[in-house]
């Protein structure tokens, strides 16, 4: 099974992953905990990379996918064949809304690049942790370690958010929204009440 979260800024999708992986890990199922940008040493250069300096769109969609396809070819995909849970912080989803609502790429290099570089792999659940983006960034500045996204302004987040609404009523069957502006334990809750058992 393969369980991503997604959503914007300060939403608390690394502190949900956790839990999600500690529940499966109780219940004596092997579990890959990971996260996007990321997840392989090669994929966490490919993250340095990105937040470190602005790329021209199109390139940076294709930094997103290079760092995605050694993520899923070295990790994640080893990981479901070995019957593993993967539960991952981020995965294409968030491309689609940072790199074609937010920066003005196209859907269809996005979609392009998900038939050409994942090789089928997909997720077969989302939490979208959805909460307004002011309370987000506020939440992710609270926290101290802002980087270059979190930067791009109030009009930018917004699009994000809309764009990650869009994707969850576009496929319900794939999508759980869940109120990310709860208390975290409250988040938790409705994350679980939504896994299989
Ligand atoms: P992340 O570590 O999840 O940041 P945060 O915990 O602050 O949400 O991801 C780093 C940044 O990378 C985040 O601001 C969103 C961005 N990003 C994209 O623009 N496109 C992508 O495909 C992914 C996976 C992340």
């Amino acid at each position: 099974m393969f369980i991503t979260l997604e959503g914007g800024e300060g939403a608390g999708k690394s502190t949900q992953a956790r839990r999600i992986a500690a529940h499966f890990s109780a219940r004596g199922r092997p579990v890959f905990l990971t996260r996007e940008p990321g997840g392989t040493a090669g994929s966490e250069a490919i993250r340095g990379l990105l937040l470190s300096r602005g790329w021209e769109g199109g390139t940076e969609m294709l930094l997103h996918f290079a760092a995605r396809r050694e993520h899923v070819a070295r990790a994640i995909r080893p990981a479901l064949a070995a019957g593993a849970v993967v539960v991952c912080d981020r995965f294409a989803d968030s491309s689609l809304a940072y790199q074609v609502a937010g920066q003005g790429g196209t859907r269809a290099m996005w979609q392009g690049l998900v038939d050409l570089t994942l090789g089928g792999v997909w997720p077969d659940m989302t939490f979208l942790l959805d909460l307004p983006p002011e309370a987000g960034l506020a939440r992710a500045a609270a926290r101290g370690d802002t980087n270059r996204y979190e930067t791009l302004g109030l009009d930018f987040h917004t699009r994000i958010r809309e764009s990650f609404l869009r994707q969850a009523a576009a496929e319900p069957g794939r999508f759980r929204v869940i109120d990310a502006t709860q208390k975290l334990d409250a988040v938790t809750e409705a994350i679980l009440a939504g896994l299989p058992a």
